[in-house]
């Protein structure tokens, strides 16, 4: 007969994890579509995770996953950030979650107050054990650079609000590292993958007018490929800043063109941005992240697409005429 576990399954679930002998204790501040990712990585490799949400909601959910969920909500003042004490790797993936319209003071709430309250938090840590933080960014931080070919050096532009919140994060988490703190600064492409097929949201506009710009050159990077680029920060212990993107560099137009074609639909007819939108057009180079070991799983954003799609077709099942 088989025995009832189900007590000391509970009373294990309610005890923290020891971390394996070969793991360590890592965290991510903010745990959203990157940070679900990164957990199952994490997990199979016997390191223990702290991690935390803005949303009481989601608290159970995410005690469910890892060893330490934790409330953290930019705007309170009792935050608990004390497992920032003994950790090893620090991953700050903090997003204004949700917003259908681009808010600006959700943005300054996560990108300044937010980021405020962590780096006091971990210019406050007693503990002088290494730590790598990791923070997770954005290429549209290079804005309208025409096209242009656009390395870790080029310059920022800084004219839009948003990307001037942006790069303030960046400077001010830089401003962290000393002898103990290692910072490596991700800027990554639109991140797509399972549950943000992107190709599908642009598809969705075939035969349509779209008000937005189609020639410019924005930039992508699938999920597994942040989650492997933020692997490669903590293993090697970068110290710097990354492009993770993959080697798409396209236009809007010209990728659209060829998911219509391959899909049989009528092209998107891009009309022209707003006034004042935010822009991000630059050849970003992945060659740096490259060089240092990302090997991309998904170097196309359209072949990803095309290939799960045609998989999951293959499965359907046929009708029998
Ligand atoms: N998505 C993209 O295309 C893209 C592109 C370039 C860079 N990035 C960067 O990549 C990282 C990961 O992105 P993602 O798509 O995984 O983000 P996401 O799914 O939107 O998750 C964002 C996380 O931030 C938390 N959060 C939101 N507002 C907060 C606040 N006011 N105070 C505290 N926490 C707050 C959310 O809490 P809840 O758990 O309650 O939702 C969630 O855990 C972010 O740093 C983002 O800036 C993303």
């Amino acid at each position: 007969m088989a025995g009832d576990f189900s007590d000391l399954t509970r009373l294990l679930q309610s005890r923290p994890r020891p971390v394996l002998a070969s793991g360590e204790h890592r965290a991510i501040v903010g745990c959203g579509y990157v940070g679900s990712a990164l957990i199952q990585q994490w997990r199979a490799r016997g390191h223990a995770i702290s991690a935390t949400t803005r949303r009481a909601s989601r608290l159970a959910d995410l005690e469910a996953r890892v060893d330490q969920a934790v409330l953290f909500d930019s705007e309170s003042e009792s935050n608990d950030l004390s497992f920032i004490e003994d950790i090893d790797v620090l991953v700050i993936s903090l997003a204004p979650t949700g917003q259908q319209q681009v808010d600006l003071e959700a943005y300054r709430s996560v990108f300044s107050r937010g980021i405020e309250r962590l780096c006091r938090a971990i210019s406050e840590r007693r503990s002088s054990t290494p730590l790598q933080l990791i923070q997770l960014s954005s290429c549209g931080l290079y804005g309208d650079r025409g096209g242009a070919i656009t390395t870790e050096q080029s310059t920022l532009d800084l004219s839009h609000p948003i990307n001037a919140l942006l790069a303030g994060a960046e400077e001010r988490l830089q401003a962290l590292r000393d002898e103990h703190i290692r910072i490596c600064t991700l800027r990554l492409g639109g991140i797509y993958g399972p549950g943000r097929e992107i190709p599908e949201w642009l598809l969705a506009a075939a035969g349509q007018r779209v008000e937005r710009d189609g020639d410019h050159t924005p930039c992508w990077v699938h999920v597994d490929d942040v989650v492997q680029a933020i692997d490669l920060a903590a293993e090697r212990q970068l110290n710097g800043v990354l492009n993770v993107v993959d080697d798409l560099a396209l236009t809007k137009r010209a990728i659209t063109d060829r998911l219509c074609e391959a899909t049989g639909c009528a092209p998107v007819w891009w009309a022209g941005s707003p006034r004042h939108d935010r822009v991000l057009d630059a050849s970003v180079s992945n060659a740096y992240a490259k060089g240092l070991g990302l090997m991309l799983h998904h170097p196309s954003m359209i072949d990803w697409y095309l290939s799960t799609r045609d998989a999951g077709e293959a499965q359907r099942p046929r009708s029998i005429s």
